[in-house]
């Protein structure tokens, strides 16, 4: 299954010269929680932006480059048709979509289930999530975040499903 992970401020921003926007530790620890022992799935910018292939989870690279300029443990797809094709071969595996935008925008009509964290502040960006089209998901969980000195912002966490 294709699950969307992402968090998002005011406007649906989602990211500030190719780094997160925020510090947020609590959000950081839900995306390990969920995401350890599964699959991510990255596009270049992203997987970038983390600076190594993140430990204890299959490391999913897009990209119009050669896998050769990529660590080896990482799998590395050049077209979404190869994505397509993956997910179809691993149906039962949670395989996460962790973004960008531009990740976001050509899965958009694939993906099953939505975790996106709502961060309730205004912040300055260059990148944004899609319009998402809620009607076509259900609700299926929400969570509030906890704000304190590390945390210095409301927020929540919500699960979709497709319906
Ligand atoms: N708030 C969040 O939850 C969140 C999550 C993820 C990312 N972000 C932020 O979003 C920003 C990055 O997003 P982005 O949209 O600029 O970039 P991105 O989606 O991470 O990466 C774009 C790159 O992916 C590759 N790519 C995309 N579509 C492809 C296709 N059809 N076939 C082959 N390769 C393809 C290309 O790589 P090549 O150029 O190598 O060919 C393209 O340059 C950063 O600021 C990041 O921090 C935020």
């Amino acid at each position: 299954m294709l699950i969307f992970l992402w968090a998002e401020g005011h406007n649906g921003v989602i990211g500030e010269n190719g780094h997160l926007p925020w510090h947020l530790p609590a959000d950081m620890h839900f995306f390990k929680t969920v995401t350890t022992g599964n699959t991510i799935v990255a596009g270049s910018r992203t997987f970038h932006s983390f600076g190594r292939p993140l430990p204890n989870r299959q490391n999913i690279v897009v990209t119009h480059q050669p896998a050769s300029h990529f660590p080896s443990e990482v799998i590395v797809l050049n077209t979404l048709t190869a994505v397509r094709e993956y997910a179809a071969k691993h149906r039962d595996e949670k395989i996460f979509v962790v973004g960008g935008a531009q990740l976001f925008i050509a899965l958009l009509d694939d993906v099953d289930f939505l975790y996106r964290t709502v961060i309730d502040a205004n912040f300055t960006g260059d990148t944004w999530m899609p319009g998402i089209d809620y009607e076509k998901f259900q609700l299926i969980a929400t969570q509030p975040g906890i704000r304190n000195e590390k945390n210095p912002y409301d927020y929540h966490f919500e699960q979709y499903q497709r319906r």
